[in-house]
């Protein structure tokens, strides 16, 4: 009786959790879910965000990655991958080498797989990235773009990559050198509100500086670091910041991290610049790093 009753009290407990984590994805908007980590759900301004985004940092990613995988080769475990696009280009410069592309959320990996027949050497999977690194599968490079930001106890999934990768192998990220590398020129007042709102939002800031010496103390080297800081020059492009802001209000006034009235101000001056190109708007400055194990 007692076994029958705990079963079903686990059962209702799965339910439950399950249904709690689709109504997480439903929302167009950047949360925080219960395991106090941040997910960006996928609804549609989020996929025409992120495809903006890979139009703009792209070329950059290609090119650096083009130049490391003269270098370095093997298979790639590649974490958050978000809507995919960046994986099909690995996996096309990798072949025949595998590409095992993953992501904690279920609507990226639908539109990821969705976005055209996938190459033989590619596998997308819904996967929480500590669980993934956890499986003690080895890799020979694992790639990570805009996701480590997301991640809390940065320290504990270094070390997870660490015992993920091969003998000689490699961890390549590219990420957001700083917040206030996001700046338009001559207008202070936007410029303040832009960081104050990416410092509530991520608390920490961007942490090149972390992950570089958390991977040090690991045991890890430097062997390439470039950058690439964009403008966003045309209306299109300058959309990302009214999108970056609208995506993530909801749940910055529900977390009372900032005022409705500030971050309605704010959306209501990049919406100004969308057509204003008297001024010059830089988005973040991207970072890019291989590390190896000494
Ligand atoms: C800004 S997007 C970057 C997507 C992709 N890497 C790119 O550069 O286009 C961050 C991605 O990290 C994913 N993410 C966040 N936390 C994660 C976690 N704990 N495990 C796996 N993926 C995660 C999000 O779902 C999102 O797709």
């Amino acid at each position: 009786m007692r076994f029958l009753v705990l079963s079903v009290l686990v059962g209702l407990l799965v339910k439950v959790s399950t249904l709690v984590a689709y109504l997480e994805e439903d929302e167009n908007v950047m949360i925080l879910t219960k395991k106090n980590e941040y997910k960006l759900s996928l609804g549609l301004k989020d996929e025409n965000r992120l495809d903006l985004l890979n139009a703009i940092y792209n070329p950059a990613s290609n090119k650096f990655l083009s130049t490391v995988f003269s270098q370095y080769k093997g298979n790639v475990l590649e974490l958050g991958c978000g809507t995919g696009i960046i994986s099909r280009i690995i996996a096309e410069k990798i072949y025949p080498y595998k590409v095992v592309a993953t992501d904690i959320s279920r609507k990226q990996i639908q539109v990821a797989k969705g976005k055209g027949s996938i190459p033989a050497n590619l596998e997308f999977y819904v996967a929480n990235a500590r669980d993934v690194l956890s499986q003690g599968k080895l890799y020979d490079i694992i790639y990570v773009r805009f996701v480590l930001v997301h991640l809390n106890q940065l320290h504990d999934v270094l070390a997870l990559i660490k015992t993920s990768l091969t003998k000689n192998g490699i961890i390549i990220i590219e990420d957001v050198s700083s917040a206030d590398s996001q700046y338009v020129e001559g207008d202070n007042i936007l410029t303040r509100k832009l960081l104050d709102i990416d410092r509530a939002q991520w608390q920490e800031l961007f942490p090149k500086e972390k992950i570089a010496e958390c991977l040090d103390q690991l045991g890890f080297e430097i062997v390439k670091e470039e950058s690439f800081h964009p403008e966003l020059k045309t209306s299109e492009e300058r959309k990302l910041l009214t999108w970056g802001l609208e995506s993530a209000k909801d749940s910055l006034i529900t977390m009372k991290l900032v005022s409705e009235e500030d971050i309605d101000e704010a959306i209501d001056s990049a919406k100004k610049l969308e057509l204003d190109h008297a001024r010059k708007v830089f988005y973040y400055k991207m970072f890019q790093l291989v590390m190896q194990k000494k």
